[in-house]
């Protein structure tokens, strides 16, 4: 099995889509940013207030490379689509999900989040929205799109099988 790669906006589900997925498929379930978390010995915030966003973003292209293309299901980052590189390599070496939800949603389930450093401080709703619909046609270059909005996770991966046959 060629790699799945599961790509959306913060907060759209991946992480826990990818480990449920993973059970249901039996195939590991790998995480880009945990991936250079434990690269790089540093949290995301740090990486971010210490080294900036283009530094993260190379970590995070350099992780995306360095998992496997085969036999797995690759959760990512909500930004790994803001590089054309990225989004070339995820769709030659694998299938790419995207998994959708509504900024709406997003934003009622960030709320209180601290560890996403792009939507740190006041303004949350001004932010996601307006990155969102910077990423929209990024995201939607995937093979297949998913819309988890008001969906369990159980129907999301039915959604996900039926989609990759
Ligand atoms: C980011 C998403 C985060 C993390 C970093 C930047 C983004 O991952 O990579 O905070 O640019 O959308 P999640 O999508 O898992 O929250």
């Amino acid at each position: 099995m060629k790699a799945i790669y599961l790509t959306g906006f913060m907060g759209s589900g991946k992480t826990t889509i990818a480990e449920e997925l993973s059970r249901v498929l039996s195939v590991p379930a790998i995480d880009t940013d945990e991936h250079l978390v434990t690269c790089t010995g540093k949290t995301i915030p740090t990486i971010f207030e210490e080294e900036g966003e283009t530094a993260f973003r190379q970590y995070e292209s350099e992780s995306l490379h360095d998992l496997p293309t085969q036999g797995v299901i690759i959760s990512t980052g909500g930004g790994i689509v803001l590089k054309e590189a990225n989004r070339t390599y995820m769709k030659q070496n694998g299938t790419v999900i995207y998994l959708h939800c509504d900024p709406d949603e997003i934003i009622n389930r960030l709320e209180g989040d601290t560890s996403r450093p792009l939507l740190a401080g006041k303004n949350k709703r001004e932010k996601v929205e307006a990155i969102f619909s910077e990423r929209l046609p990024l995201y939607r270059e995937a093979h297949y799109e998913i819309d988890t909005t008001n969906q369990s996770v159980i129907e999301i991966v039915k959604q996900i099988q039926r989609a990759i046959g």
